[in-house]
């Protein structure tokens, strides 16, 4: 089956690295005799290799590490700012003074400060009343978007990769986009149902390959007034914007129709991963940053798959693991026969017991939650003693509504999509279930600012802590407890 090679591929990778750290490790414990001998023995080999290949005609194989060898520095004067956004549902109130710039605001700094380019990557779009069959005066924000957006593809290039819809005639894709398309911009339509089985469900912007947004809102005027959401935004960040434009030229790609390339061209090689950040000033404070990317058939040579970066932040961890997504599921949730995949939950439960981390997950609740995710939170929930210092605990976010807004389809929700940890921040598009790993299209900003002195502005990890500290404590958030059978939403 297609789906699987991915798949094997990802686990493949967890397990080599789990393997390297246990090596790691045994070096450690060791003592470092052996890893002296290793280098030695290295040393020797490549000696060996040089003389061997120097004494030879034939063409030159292949560099066995490309990452190694791609001749880009790994450190960036840009002088990058980041903002945390955010979109709260109009009613929604909290009692504390941790508020974010909104996602509306964002998008329009960003439509203002293009000059050269802007690409967005997005899986649907509907951002007017028109195409939701509505008539709330909350789509102003949306239909305003909309504008700006075609203002700006009469003037500069807009490229726009998008989900292609499932058995549609090109007469039946999004208004939004015939729109845009009439105004000049470039709409590209990538089709991975029929590549992965997924979908394209990443959303971020590109302006003039400089700045940069990635968030868990769609393009949709709901996430910005009805729908709760979390970005993130960087301006003036050339290395950040031009390792995202990598992700956005494989959608491009695709988006011609192609097949998948195995492996992808070295144009789409990436030099910043997990292992080897990308370092920056975020604020003036130095940072480590480096994006991954969904599903492993699209990650080119460096880039590290989200599956791994969700993993390995969680395995940095020492103290605790704060998690708010829509929903959580150890399960492919759109594949018949039905299929368990426990890869996240195994290794939440494994840092809560080996590192004694303290665990938080803050997941939503409302109309369209699958009724299994329940007993498979409850199931976590109830990896909590005290005494043996299990510490597992979830809660439920409900965005209440009026009865109007209760008409709104698909609106209400905290649609937030991240994790922070008492060193990392993971700011992705996807939600947590084995789909999003393993076939659709996404991708995550991960910031490690754990350089920072305590005298500077406070980091973006900080700022996400607050934000997941406000959420956890409100009066939206309900414990999961034993008997819970399901919310008035
Ligand atoms: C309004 O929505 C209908 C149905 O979705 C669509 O056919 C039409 O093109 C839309 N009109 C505009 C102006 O977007
Ligand atoms: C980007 O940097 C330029 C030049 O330093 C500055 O004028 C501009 O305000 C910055 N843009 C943003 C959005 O911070
Ligand atoms: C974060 O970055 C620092 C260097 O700036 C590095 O020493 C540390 O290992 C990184 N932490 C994680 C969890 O990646
Ligand atoms: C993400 O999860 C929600 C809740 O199950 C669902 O409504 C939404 O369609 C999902 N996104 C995609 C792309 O499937
Ligand atoms: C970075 O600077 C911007 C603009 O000056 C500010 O809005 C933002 O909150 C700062 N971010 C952090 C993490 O301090
Ligand atoms: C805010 O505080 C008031 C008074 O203490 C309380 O009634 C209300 O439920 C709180 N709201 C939230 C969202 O926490």
């Amino acid at each position: 089956m297609k789906t699987d090679v991915p798949y094997e591929r990802v686990v493949v990778d967890v397990q080599r690295k789990r393997e390297e750290n246990s090596r790691a490790q045994m070096y450690y414990r060791c003592g470092l005799a052996l890893a002296s001998i290793a280098t030695l023995l290295l040393v020797a080999l490549t000696l060996q290799n040089l003389l061997f290949t120097r004494g030879r005609s034939s063409p030159p194989s292949p560099a066995p590490h490309p990452r190694l060898s791609l001749p880009i520095s790994r450190t960036c004067s840009d002088p990058c700012r980041v903002v945390l956004v955010e979109s709260i549902p109009e009613g929604l109130v909290f009692n504390s003074s941790t508020a974010s710039p909104s996602i509306y605001q964002a998008w329009l700094n960003l439509i203002g400060e293009a000059r050269s380019s802007l690409d967005v990557a997005s899986f649907y779009w509907t951002l007017t009343n028109n195409d939701t069959g509505t008539h709330e005066p909350t789509a102003d924000k949306g239909e305003e978007v909309l504008r700006r957006l075609g203002e700006l593809a009469g003037k500069l290039p807009v490229r726009i990769a998008f989900n292609k819809p499932h058995n549609k005639h090109p007469d039946e894709w999004p208004a939004n986009l015939k729109l845009l398309a009439n105004h000049g911009a470039d709409v590209r339509p990538v089709d991975m149902l029929a590549l992965t089985t997924g979908v394209l469900h990443t959303k971020f912007w590109i302006a003039d390959k400089k700045h940069i947004f990635i968030g868990s809102a769609n393009m949709d005027w709901r996430s910005l007034t009805q729908v709760k959401e979390l970005g993130a935004v960087v301006y003036n960040c050339s290395c950040l914007a031009e390792d995202l434009s990598k992700i956005f030229e494989a959608y491009w790609f695709l988006g011609q129709g192609q097949e998948i390339p195995s492996p992808w061209p070295s144009t789409f090689s990436t030099a910043y991963n997990e292992d080897t950040p990308l370092q920056l000033p975020l604020n003036g404070t130095k940072s480590s940053v480096y994006l991954s990317s969904s599903p492993p058939a699209l990650c080119a040579e460096g880039r590290t798959a989200d599956l791994q970066s969700v993993l390995s932040v969680m395995e940095d961890a020492r103290e605790f693991v704060y998690i708010a997504v829509m929903n959580y599921l150890p399960t492919m949730e759109f594949s018949f026969p039905k299929r368990y995949w426990g890869e996240i939950d195994t290794q939440l439960r494994r840092v809560a017991f080996e590192r004694r981390v303290k665990v938080r997950m803050l997941i939503s609740h409302w109309a369209s939650s699958q009724p299994v995710m329940i007993p498979f939170l409850r199931s976590l929930a109830s990896v909590q003693d005290p005494k043996s210092k299990l510490d597992i605990q979830v809660r439920l976010f409900v965005v209440p509504s009026t009865p109007s807004q209760r008409k709104i389809p698909f609106a209400r929700v905290n649609h937030n999509k991240y994790m922070v940890t008492d060193k990392l921040a993971y700011i992705g598009t996807s939600n947590w279930s084995g789909d999003y790993f393993v076939n659709t299209a996404g991708s995550a900003l991960v910031v490690n600012q754990t350089d920072a002195s305590p005298t500077q502005e406070p980091t973006v990890r900080a700022q996400l802590q607050a934000v997941f500290e406000r959420d956890w404590n409100s009066a939206y958030s309900t414990p999961l407890n034993h008997n819970f059978n399901g919310l008035e939403t």
